[in-house]
């Protein structure tokens, strides 16, 4: 998978390069770029931003080196031939697990990380003029700009990647990943500080350690997320 990031922060992305998503570029699973926005200003200052039109607080990202940049990166000759651009933004769509394994299947993200009050709208008008854009939130709350955003979102596409996760079978019993929270795991010593492991999980038995992990699932879920309840289990809750 290629991923281009555009940002005024290409620090950000130096996370990029340790554990999991390091080893995966190490590999060649990932080939990720960073790309300083400034670097396609043409003003002696290198200026990206302004004051928004209509008044009010902050500052709007002007749209000429956003849009020299994408530019460079889709038509670049080793571009995919269908890139998504995503444009992380409090305004976007809910970023979720189904996403993130959507986004997994694709040959090329570019992250287009904005700052301040956000990015002049018709950047975004005009990439979705030339192809795939998601606008993509990463929750009910408000960051200082897309790179964290980003960095979210990658890890969650990134370990999605074949290859990336060792045992892709740890992949499979996650929060998530069947629509409830996860059940609590619990490894050696049996007893500590008082505290024993659940003792069905030293019974030896599969399908009572199976059922007991789908109860503590449902009552997890039941408790700090019944948002995401499936409609049945929300009955008897
Ligand atoms: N940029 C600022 N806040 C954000 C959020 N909640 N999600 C994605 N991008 C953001």
């Amino acid at each position: 998978m290629r991923l281009d990031l555009v940002t005024i922060f290409p620090a950000f992305f130096e996370a990029l390069d340790v554990s999991l998503l390091g080893k995966a570029r190490q590999k060649g699973l990932i080939d990720s770029r960073v790309h300083d926005l400034r670097d396609f200003t043409t003003d002696r200052h290198r200026t990206v931003d302004d004051t928004p039109y209509g008044g009010g607080a902050g500052m709007v990202m002007r749209p000429e080196p956003w849009g020299l940049a994408l530019d460079a990166i889709l038509d670049g000759d080793d571009s995919a031939s269908d890139p998504v651009v995503i444009f992380p933004s409090p305004a976007g769509e809910r970023f979720t697990q189904a996403i993130a394994r959507e986004l997994a299947q694709e040959q090329q993200l570019v992250f287009a990380c904005g700052r301040y009050e956000g990015i002049d709208h018709r950047v975004v008008e005009h990439a979705e003029g030339r192809g795939r854009v998601r606008l993509l939130s990463l929750g009910d709350y408000v960051l200082n700009g897309g790179e964290v955003a980003s960095l979210a979102m990658i890890e969650a596409i990134g370990r999605l990647v074949p290859g990336v996760v060792g045992n892709p079978e740890s992949l499979i019993e996650e929060s998530h990943e069947d629509g409830l929270l996860e059940y609590p795991s619990y490894t050696k010593p049996a007893e500590w500080r008082g505290h024993e492991v659940p003792p069905v999980l030293l019974s030896g038995n599969h399908g009572a350690i199976a059922a007991w992990r789908r109860e503590q699932q449902l009552e997890r879920t039941r408790r700090v997320r019944p948002d995401l309840l499936p409609p049945e289990e929300l009955a008897g809750a």
